[in-house]
């Protein structure tokens, strides 16, 4: 079959990766859809079992910092876009092991950028999946995409020198990049080092919700439809060159998320909920909070869809539905050994 157009997701079979790669074979059969993913310790194969046999998706095994196969798969394949997300994503993993976050963040993106600038048949476009953490922590002030850049971690230190790298291909090439940097993202398949799963599958496990430090830290949570339906309009809608924040204005103290965690998956009375929390110290860095504006892609119309209580309704469900998704994580939902 002939297709119309060819798009590589670097990391697809991550948490977001996998959720943008379902959406596209399923929304698009004309296109054809190859991931690139090495299958980190973050990954379960069923995450794309329900397309993986469709004969517009393509799997790649392999390592986005590896210029060969990069390459090689650029001068075989006639690549129209880049959706580019295989990272390193646990903050806390990146003050433990900073040195492969700026493998792969850092020297993986230049390695795609490279090959993509280089291919023969010229991609439509770059699309960098990167973070609001690339802002660093805020407290009054409500970020956009103007804003400084002040990463506060190894992990979005990595991510913003990625940005830089990007940005640089489409100010000296005007090499059709795109950046979006958006809020957590949540829902279905999280790997349970991230907040929401850890607290879930800590309480599925009978442990207590750990939280860390004494600090009223609190994220915007978006749900991962919106991300992937924000990704898959600045494709089509976005200007080339520009950044993109893409968030919500769905804060949420990561206390009271614990607290509401605990009354749905324990239903119990309020005056019991104290039980199920544990404190625990904190990690050397953290960002009590990073609000972002949205209003430029909100100007191409779009709208985050699903509230706060649809989605976390949604993402308890799964999680209660898959209790043995993740069976290889550790107890305090990471797994260190493989970072
Ligand atoms: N989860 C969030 O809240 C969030 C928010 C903003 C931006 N992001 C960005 O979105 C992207 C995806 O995040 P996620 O939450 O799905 O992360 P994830 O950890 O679930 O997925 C990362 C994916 O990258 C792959 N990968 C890692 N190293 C690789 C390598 N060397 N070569 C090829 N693939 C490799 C992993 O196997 C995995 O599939 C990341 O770039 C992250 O920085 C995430």
């Amino acid at each position: 079959m002939d297709f119309n157009r060819t798009v590589l997701v670097t990391g697809g079979s991550g948490f977001i990766g996998s959720h943008l790669v379902c959406s596209l074979v399923n929304k698009y059969p004309d296109w054809r859809i190859i991931n690139l993913d090495i299958l980190d310790y973050c990954c379960s194969p069923r995450s794309l079992e329900s397309i993986e046999d469709r004969a517009n998706y393509t799997f790649i095994r392999g390592d986005v910092c590896n210029s060969r196969l990069v390459n090689h798969i650029f001068y075989t394949e006639n690549i129209d876009v880049i959706f580019h997300l295989a990272a390193k994503t646990h903050v806390e993993s990146s003050f433990e092991f900073p040195t492969s976050f700026q493998r792969v963040n850092v020297d993986g993106t230049r390695v795609l950028l490279a090959a993509a600038h280089q291919a023969q048949h010229q991609p439509q476009r770059f699309i960098y999946i990167s973070t609001d953490e690339v802002y660093g922590p805020s407290v009054d002030q409500v970020f956009d995409e103007t804003s400084l850049v002040r990463p506060s971690n190894p992990y979005s230190a990595t991510k913003a020198a990625a940005e830089y790298l990007v940005t640089s291909y489409w100010d000296k090439y005007k090499f059709p990049i795109i950046i979006t940097r958006s809020n957590n993202i949540y829902g279905p398949r999280q790997y349970t080092e991230k907040v929401i799963p850890k607290f879930l599958s800590l309480l599925q496990m009978k442990k207590k919700c750990t939280i860390q430090g004494t600090l009223p830290k609190s994220r915007h949570f978006l749900f991962v439809t919106d991300a992937i339906s924000a990704f898959l309009l600045l494709l089509e809608k976005g200007i080339v060159g520009e950044i993109y924040n893409v968030g919500t204005s769905c804060e949420i103290p990561i206390m009271q998320l614990a607290r509401e965690l605990i009354k749905m998956i324990k239903t119990i009375p309020d005056s019991e909920i104290n039980n199920w929390l544990e404190f625990v110290p904190d990690r050397p860095q953290v960002d009590l909070r990073y609000p972002i504006k949205c209003e430029k892609l909100q100007q191409l119309g779009w709208r985050a869809e699903v509230s706060w209580i649809e989605g976390i309704r949604q993402t308890v469900k799964w999680y209660q539905d898959n209790p043995d998704f993740w069976s290889d994580a550790s107890e305090d939902g990471t797994n260190q050994k493989q970072v």
